[in-house]
């Protein structure tokens, strides 16, 4: 607990932490009927991306509701990194075939995310804007219960399937940004290893750092009892890092050691894609309450200003920097400037994530060199210059990275514009 001397505004005394029921493992995808029965609904939406309904899943999911007297329908039109625009459309569908009495989310975050937004915008009043945090957006709460919502997840990544996130590339702004309410945490999380096996080796590795960065980032944030006591109606998802949360992200990094550079390698090892599984939703259950920090807030802009980069593995039609990635390429720099607010929570990520490391001998460099070890191993790219960006372009960046106020107040330390600019300095190029 925080101590007080009386005359500074008590410390933060607690915590909040929460996670949906899961149910996990082979041939779980078709027990959703049964599960969805549970809740009474009748008729349900399957929100999916084209790439992962060609894969048939969703069809296995309408397949295992019919079972039960439930009907649906497949809506495949989710966008790969949802935008505004492409979250709207979806809602749209929604709203004309509904009404619907729940939704299954079939496919990586872009799904989850996008079925989160819909159920939201079905069921609430207002538009995405009204939700999105502020100052990007009006920040409101959302006021009613949703439907049920059970999340598939098809990536082993975002972990979207337990948090209470939201992320959504704004067009007008080109900035990408998202928001958080209890509401929109999935009511069930269904998570079958088998459905990753078909993941290409590219999407593996990026959806892999983005757990990576979850686990870190949320075992480096600011304790939750340095924040400022908060009433009940202030309180937010993202709480700081606390003891729940640090379990799972051990947990999540000692997985990712063992099995992440394999999953990559040898996409048909069951083993290797199920702890996979296993650590996005643990690490998820990590970041989703304490909260990430710089390298998510570095990666929004780094995604939402993209130029003209097109990553192997990934829908070709349009330029992007997967999520995965973006989130890592600032991440070892971004974690030397942490280093100094918690020593021993940097060794002890680093000695997880990279257990036969040598010991160097500035301290400070232990993590930044597991996370590059990693990134090296796996094939993603070296730094920020290796998807289109020059020094020229920080000063574009690093207003995109300010307006993530929600993610920066969770670094342990007050962080500067100049800061960010130095950690894109020396994110040009990582190794
Ligand atoms: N809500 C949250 O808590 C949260 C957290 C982190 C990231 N995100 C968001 O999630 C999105 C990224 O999601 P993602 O990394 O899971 O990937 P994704 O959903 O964007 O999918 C990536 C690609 O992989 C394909 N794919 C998915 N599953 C497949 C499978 N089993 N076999 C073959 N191909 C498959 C998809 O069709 C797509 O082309 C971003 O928008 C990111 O901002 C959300
Ligand atoms: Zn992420």
């Amino acid at each position: 607990m925080a101590a007080t001397t009386g005359a500074e505004p008590p410390g933060e005394s607690i915590f909040t932490w929460g996670a949906p029921p899961l149910k996990f493992g082979a041939g779980a995808v078709d027990e959703i009927g049964f599960d969805m029965a549970q809740y009474g609904a009748r008729r349900v939406l399957i929100l999916t991306d084209p790439r992962v309904n060609e894969l048939g899943i969703p069809a296995r999911v309408a397949d295992s509701l019919a079972r039960y007297g439930i009907s649906s329908e497949i809506f495949d039109g989710c966008h790969v990194e949802p935008t505004d625009d492409s979250m709207d459309k979806a809602a749209g569908y929604a709203r004309e075939q509904g009404p619907w009495d729940g939704f299954v989310a079939v496919g990586g975050g872009s799904s989850i995310d996008t079925a989160k937004a819909v159920n939201l915008l079905t069921t609430d009043e207002g538009g995405l804007m009204d939700y999105v945090n502020q100052p990007i957006g009006r920040g409101r709460a959302p006021q009613r219960q949703l439907k049920p919502l059970i999340a598939v997840p098809t990536t082993a990544g975002t972990g979207s399937e337990s948090t209470a996130m939201c992320v959504l590339d704004v067009l007008s702004l080109r900035v990408k940004t998202g928001f958080g309410h209890w509401r929109l945490r999935p009511t069930l999380a269904v998570i079958d290893p088998l459905v990753s096996l078909t993941l290409p080796p590219e999407v593996t590795a990026s959806a892999g750092m983005d757990i990576v960065c979850h686990a870190l980032e949320s075992y480096t944030a600011r304790h939750y009892t340095t924040f400022e006591r908060k009433q009940p109606e202030q309180r937010v998802t993202y709480c700081g890092s606390n003891p729940v949360s640090d379990l799972w992200c051990e947990k999540a990094l000692a997985l990712i050691a063992s099995s992440f550079r394999t999953a990559v390698r040898d996409g048909a090892d069951l083993e290797a894609r199920s702890n996979m599984m296993l650590a996005a939703t643990f690490a998820g259950m990590g970041f989703g309450n304490a909260g990430v920090h710089i390298p998510h807030a570095n990666g929004y802009p780094i995604a939402g200003m993209v130029k003209d980069y097109r990553p192997r593995g990934y829908p070709q039609q349009e330029p992007m920097v997967p999520h995965g990635q973006s989130v890592s390429l600032t991440a070892p720099e971004a974690f030397r400037f942490t280093f100094p607010t918690a020593p021993e929570r940097h060794l002890r990520a680093a000695a997880l994530l990279a257990p036969g490391q040598e010991t160097l001998n500035d301290p400070a460099e232990q993590l930044p060199s597991a996370v590059i070890g990693l990134m090296r191993d796996i094939g993603v790219p070296s730094g920020i210059g290796a998807v289109g960006y020059t020094e020229a372009d920080i000063p574009d960046l690093v207003p995109g990275t300010m307006k993530q106020q929600r993610l920066l107040a969770t670094c342990a330390r007050p962080v500067t514009e100049e800061d960010i600019a130095g950690i894109f300095a020396a994110s040009i190029q990582n190794w």
